[in-house]
């Protein structure tokens, strides 16, 4: 023996001798429970189409939908989260479409809950899908006007939960949408509807495929939308917002965009002990999804990126996905 030294009592490679030990000793693990589907909804397809900055992802067409809904359903995947594509010709500067109680998202949500009750489906609530110029609200002198759009998204909250929606998910990031969408769910006797707030939600660049997804980057051009979602460079503004949304009725919290603000998430879950999800959004995606298949990073790579999310302390990822991993996790 050269060492003079004692070996250290604890040798902590003792537990990463094979790869039953590891699993034993993981200290989160994720499933397929903890992933939610989002899916592009496009109004008057036939089939599918490929989305180009969104490599494996489709928009589906309302015959489409539901064989992959089935698909999803034989892969575990239990929870989908709907947005809409809807013709150009039905955008104005009001957003007037998003609460015609026959559009494209509760048409779709009637079909599908008709198909398969037990699916938990989430639809959002913004009205950057149905609005010309692509914000998310009323705009008045080119700010988007708070109250006006308050009004208009409490109405679409609720032609959403008469269609059968689970879980309404505003992502407009108005000041006082989660009080008054609840009061007035509770008012229409909705009172199992389940609130999901994006209540961090960054102004961010990583949404940009997104965009082109639901057809929204070009209405929006140049216009950003920093007056009302959050900026990067803020910490303590995110706790804010989720402190008050819970105080408003929200019973889920999210964090959005996902990787870039691990810090966020960590720290909502560690103040809040509220249920909290994460959105590995379209940006995040695609970056890893390229590099995987340009065959310069490893198809794990996806795994790791989602399981740094549980270790965060999310409770459930929006992941594009959601799909391909959980054959790499079942039972993992
Ligand atoms: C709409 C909305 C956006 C996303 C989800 N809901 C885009 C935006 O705020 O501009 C982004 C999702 C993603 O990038 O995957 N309010």
């Amino acid at each position: 023996m050269y060492f003079k030294r004692k070996f250290p009592n604890s040798r902590l490679r003792r537990m990463r001798l094979n790869s039953n030990l590891r699993d034993l000793l993981a200290e989160v693990r994720l499933s397929t429970n903890d992933l939610i589907q989002p899916l592009f909804i496009k109004e008057g397809l036939i089939g599918k189409e490929a989305i180009e900055s969104m490599p494996n992802i489709n928009r589906y067409g309302q015959d489409s939908i539901f064989s992959e809904i089935e698909d999803l359903l034989e892969h575990d995947i239990n929870t989908i989260a709907l947005f809409p594509v809807i013709n150009d010709s039905k955008k104005n500067s009001t957003g007037d479409e998003a609460i015609n109680e026959s559009n494209l998202m509760c048409e779709t949500i009637i079909n599908i809950k008709k198909r398969f009750p037990e699916i938990i489906l989430i639809s959002d609530v913004a009205l950057d899908p149905y609005t010309d110029h692509g914000h998310d609200g009323i705009l008045k002198n080119d700010y988007v006007d708070n109250d006006e759009t308050l009004a208009v998204l409490t109405k679409q909250s609720l032609t959403l939960a008469q269609a059968g929606t689970d879980i309404i998910a505003p992502s407009d990031m108005m000041d006082g949408r989660i009080g008054y969408i609840r009061e007035a769910l509770d008012e229409m006797d909705y009172k199992n509807t389940i609130l999901l707030s994006y209540a961090a939600k960054y102004n961010s660049k990583f949404y940009g495929p997104f965009r082109d997804a639901v057809n929204s980057a070009s209405s929006l051009g140049n216009s950003s939308k920093a007056s009302y979602q959050m900026s990067p460079k803020n910490i303590n503004e995110a706790l804010h917002e989720v402190a008050m949304d819970i105080n408003e009725g929200a019973d889920i919290v999210m964090v959005k965009p996902g990787m870039p603000y691990l810090d966020i998430i960590s720290k909502v879950k560690e103040t809040f002990k509220v249920p909290t999800f994460a959105y590995q959004v379209s940006g995040e995606y695609s970056m890893l999804k390229l590099a995987i298949d340009k065959g310069w990073l490893e198809s794990d790579v996806m795994l790791e990126s989602l399981i740094s999310f549980k270790r965060a302390g999310a409770d459930a990822i929006l992941t594009y996905a959601a799909k391909e991993i959980s054959k790499e996790i079942t039972n993992k």
